[in-house]
């Protein structure tokens, strides 16, 4: 069975997204390990919660971002991941890191990227004033936030829009689009042609969400 492991440092909802899309069994993986950052983070909860083992690394016991990515980096390979998935993780990976998982390393993002980069995207296209927001999935390269894009789902920013609002409209596709990018991911049907990424007989050109969600 293809083996996921986690890293999240919040609330977690991604990663109870992608618990219940396995536990339904529209993702036939496990997901062998979470980490986290923050030793209160929600997303160590719901793992515990769901019998995954888990485990807050503690970031002030490391000199350096090297020597914590360095760390976590040995944890991870020792469950021979096939996805590493980051969920709402908010430290900054090494370029060291980022390379040892090259291809196999995804992140979400509450944006249209290359759109609101970086952190409070949702606040960021608020303040903006853009009339369409998004979330989107995407391999993760040394460039914040770039990487070649899976998927993709469009809301609509409304003129009343708070940060919060705006980021639950978002949330609701985060939760479709994760798992179901995981789910193809883990089938092999996603290939990378360097900064374009294809998902084999996937319906492409549709609205909100493109390529469409299958299962989701
Ligand atoms: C999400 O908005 C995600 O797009 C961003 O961080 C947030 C994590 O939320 N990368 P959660 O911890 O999964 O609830």
């Amino acid at each position: 069975m293809k083996n996921i492991v986690v890293l999240a440092s919040g609330r977690g909802s991604n990663l109870q997204a992608i618990i219940n899309a396995i536990k339904e069994k529209k993702i036939n993986a496990k997901i062998s390990l979470v980490l986290s950052d923050k030793k209160e983070a929600n997303a160590l909860k719901i793992a515990s919660e769901n019998n995954i083992k888990s485990k807050f690394i503690d970031p002030s016991f490391f000199a350096s971002r090297e020597g914590y990515d360095i760390y976590i980096a040995e944890l991870i390979k020792k469950e021979n991941p096939d996805l590493v998935v980051l969920a709402g993780y908010m430290r900054i990976l090494t370029d060291k890191f980022i390379d040892s998982f090259e291809g196999k390393l995804i992140n979400i993002h509450p944006s249209l990227i290359p759109a609101f980069q970086g952190l409070k995207a949702q606040k960021k296209a608020v303040e903006y004033g853009a009339k369409f927001s998004g979330c989107t999935v995407h391999f993760v390269t040394k460039e914040l936030d770039n990487g070649p894009i899976i998927i993709q789902a469009v809301v609509p920013v409304l003129p009343e829009d708070t940060e919060k609002e705006l980021s639950e409209r978002i949330l609701f596709y985060e939760h479709k689009i994760y798992p179901q990018a995981i789910k193809w991911i883990l089938e092999d049907r996603v290939i990378i042609e360097g900064r374009k990424v294809v998902i084999k007989n996937a319906k492409y050109g549709t609205l909100p969400v493109n390529p469409a969600l299958e299962d989701f």
